[in-house]
């Protein structure tokens, strides 16, 4: 068999160079012998090392010993065909703790031996994946929420007028009843009536807020009712630029997420919520499907050293009714989850045994720089 000389085309090396290095995720290519002949940008930020270094040295020098990456490149050897693994970890001290990533190996077939590998990190994707779950889970809601506003609140408030009635012409004992059957259609109502939220779409208000003002005005709240035994202190970044958002809904999420914390401490004696704030400008999510990257450089957080999340709870945290209190609605982050996806915004949860961190982050309002003094007044009001 002959092989057919390609011509080389004009240009194209420096475009598929230029193609692969403006690829997000890290790509390489181990040649026959295993070694890394090839890396883009976003390998060498990925392995820590240049692509000349890579280049030296066989690809099981910079990957876990016994990593199942190198089970799959034999795979692809041998067959010949492309295979996807999931969730594979790559955690090491080289690389890092928590390095889950989706793996794409593939044969190069005009270099039998070779195969290329694409990697994606999987905390991006999870946090990607997630914020689509929550947006579908609140929109899920608000359909329900107001079949629920109209078919379940107007049969309620005729069983309580009847319920009233009877009470004034029953026994005492019988009046217990009467009484139990209007507070349950009241705790009822109350419940649509906190679901209604999720049906109202109407657009909402926003100012450049001060967040720290938001924060303040929560913590007195909170420190006048259900977390008067708890500390709470915080830990500001004075120079934040302001965040463009609805104040009243902000106090709400923040008001659930804290309300959330103290119910997690409980009576602990030496429980404690921390807020912090920062501005993380290198925090940018991709889109999926389309190209936009999008910042949210705004992080917020509410920290608790109560018992933690329970793991199996973690995945559907911001669902609609999930709730391990015997009184929760679970319906607190699902809103949360709302208003800041509303916002633009994605809200996470890292949890572990007595450290759990609730972290929005939002976009920076566009054209507000940090010193721009009138609007931070203006929409700061607590
Ligand atoms: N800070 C936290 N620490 C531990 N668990 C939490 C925390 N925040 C939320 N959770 C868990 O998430 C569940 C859902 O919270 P939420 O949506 O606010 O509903 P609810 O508070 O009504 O239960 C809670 O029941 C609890 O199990
Ligand atoms: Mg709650």
């Amino acid at each position: 068999m002959t092989e057919k000389a390609t011509a080389p085309v004009e240009g194209a090396n420096d475009l598929s160079m230029a193609v692969l290095n403006a690829i997000q995720n890290p790509v390489i290519l181990v040649d026959e012998n295993g070694f890394v002949a090839f890396a883009n940008w976003e390998a060498e930020s990925f392995f820590g090392a240049s692509a000349n270094h890579l280049a030296r040295h066989d690809i099981s020098a910079f990957i876990p010993f016994g990593s199942p990456l190198l089970t799959l490149i034999e795979q692809v050897r041998e067959r010949r065909a492309a295979v996807n693994e999931y969730r594979v970890d790559l955690s090491s001290p080289r690389l890092g703790a928590d390095k889950l990533v989706d793996l794409y190996v593939a044969p190069v077939l005009s270099q039998p031996g070779s195969v290329v590998i694409v990697f994606q990190e999987r905390s991006m994707a999870d946090k990607i994946d997630r914020q689509l779950t929550h947006r579908a889970a609140a929109r899920s809601v608000t359909g329900l929420a107001s079949m629920l506003a109209h078919e379940i609140k107007n049969p309620l408030s005729g069983i309580r007028g009847a319920a009233q009635l009877l009470e004034t012409s029953v026994n005492d004992e019988d009046r217990a009843l009467t009484r139990l059957i209007c507070d349950e259609t009241d705790r009822i109502v109350s419940l649509v009536d906190r679901m209604e939220v999720f049906s109202d779409e109407r657009p909402v208000d926003r100012l450049p807020l001060n967040i720290h003002a938001v924060l303040d005005h929560v913590k007195a709240i909170a420190k006048a009712g259900f977390a008067r035994r708890i500390r709470i202190s915080e830990h500001y970044d004075p120079s934040l630029p302001p965040v463009f958002a609805n104040r009243d809904q902000l106090v709400q999420v923040f008001l659930n997420l804290i309300k959330n914390a103290a119910e997690a401490i409980g009576d602990r004696a030496d429980g404690e919520i921390l807020l912090t704030t920062a501005y993380r400008p290198g925090i940018r999510l991709s889109v999926a499907g389309t190209r936009e990257k999008i910042s949210l450089p705004l992080e917020f957080c509410v920290h608790d050293n109560g018992p933690g999340v329970p793991s199996d709870l973690l995945p559907h945290l911001f669902d609609p009714f999930i709730t391990t209190k015997t009184n929760g609605s679970g319906l607190g982050l699902a809103l949360v989850a709302k208003i800041i996806g509303g916002h633009g915004g994605i809200v996470e949860c890292d949890s572990q045994h007595s450290r759990t961190t609730f972290r929005v982050l939002m976009p920076a309002s566009k054209g507000l720089a940090a010193d721009d003094e009138t609007p931070m007044t203006k929409g700061t009001n607590g």
